[in-house]
């Protein structure tokens, strides 16, 4: 078994660090590929390439967990949403309908995604036994945000859509669950062993319809994780104070806190579950010592309970490689 599955499924403390988007733009390696494939769904469905690019941070820093190079948004993909990212604006999806879910079925959507789970193949092959291979999902609401164009520019909800739109997300959550369900399924037979579930969009949603849109949808998920012995870690970023109501809620595995989060205030009221992250990956931009000090304070925060270390959100595509081998090094050495 791998430490992260361990850690997770026993409640167990061990030194385990990785991050999120931990292969990305900060790599000068990764830009280098990038630079010759220009469709980034393309690259996603490249399974050689994808295993290259999930196995150049374990070459580079020798981190304890890969998590598979891929995205939230192949699931619109595979359902025949069409995706383009532009620099700028990010994503762009066309025009979504809701009679594609139905024209869906399991096995069309699992062929679509089939170069993702030959990547992870490839992966599990060369990567060492203790280390985990995450595989991850959008959480349902997060993907309604991207599928439907929920937000406006300044990452804020837009209500009129919103308002909209309600009397579809029951539905569409729930048709969302099964495909989710068979993407994690396929991901943990093609090799992976640990998922996570990214609802990076849940501070979003207006506190009366939280329970429905996030605390629900997640624990569908979770549960059949857990009838199917997979280990969980949640991210419901932006959830606040009501991490601790998602928390007692959904009962994953492992909890990924965000940045605004205070740690102490993690510490006293998340139980029963592994924490991860935390660290504001904007403090990486910062001089070693600011860098020290603040992973410094969450390191001594968790130290008496099972802990994960990874950031608060991606690593930024700015950030020097450097500065995140000296904080591995600095996080592997520390004693007290
Ligand atoms: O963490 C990893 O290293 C694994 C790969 C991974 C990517 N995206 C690769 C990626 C993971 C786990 C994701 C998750 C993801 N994707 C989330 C949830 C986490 C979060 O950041 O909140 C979301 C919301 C997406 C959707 C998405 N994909 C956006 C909004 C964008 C564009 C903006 C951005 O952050 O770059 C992407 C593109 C994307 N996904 C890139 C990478 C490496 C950059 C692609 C490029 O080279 O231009």
């Amino acid at each position: 078994m791998s430490n992260l599955k361990k850690i997770l499924t026993n409640k167990i403390s061990c030194k385990s660090v990785w991050f999120m988007r931990q292969a990305g733009r900060y790599l000068p390696e990764f830009r280098e590929i990038r630079k010759k494939n220009k469709d980034f769904i393309k690259l996603c469905l490249n399974s050689n390439l994808s295993s290259e690019i999930t196995l150049q941070p374990i070459k580079r820093y020798n981190l304890d967990s890969a998590i598979i190079f891929s995205d939230i948004l192949m699931t619109p993909y595979a359902l025949g949403q069409n995706i383009t990212f532009t620099k700028k604006e990010g994503p762009k999806l066309n025009e979504f309908r809701i009679e594609s879910l139905n024209k869906n079925n399991k096995e069309k959507f699992s062929k679509k995604l089939n170069p993702v789970y030959k990547a992870i193949e490839i992966t599990r092959k060369k990567l060492e036994k203790e280390k985990s291979l995450i595989c991850f999902i959008g959480a349902p609401w997060t993907l309604l945000i991207y599928m439907l164009g929920l937000k406006k520019h300044n990452n804020r909800l837009d209500l009129n859509k919103y308002n909209k739109y309600k009397t579809q997300f029951n539905e569409i959550l729930l048709e969302l669950n099964g495909y989710l369900c068979t993407h994690i399924e396929n991901q943990i037979n093609a090799g992976a062993d640990v998922v996570q579930i990214f609802d990076s969009w849940a501070g979003l949603i207006p506190e009366k319809d939280i329970k429905d849109f996030c605390y629900v949808p997640n624990k569908k998920i979770v549960d059949f994780c857990r009838s199917n012995k997979i280990a969980t870690i949640c991210f419901p970023k932006g959830l606040k104070k009501n991490y601790e109501v998602f928390n007692n809620f959904v009962r994953p595995d492992g909890i990924n806190l965000d940045a605004e989060l205070d740690p102490q205030w993690a510490k006293n009221n998340l139980k029963n579950v592994v924490i991860q992250g935390g660290l504001d990956p904007k403090i990486l931009l910062q001089t070693d010592e600011v860098i020290l000090e603040v992973a410094t304070k969450y390191i001594k925060a968790f130290k008496d309970i099972p802990y994960v270390f990874n950031l608060g959100h991606g690593l930024l595509p700015e950030t020097d490689p450097d500065k995140v081998k000296m904080l591995i090094n600095f996080y592997r050495n520390y004693n007290e």
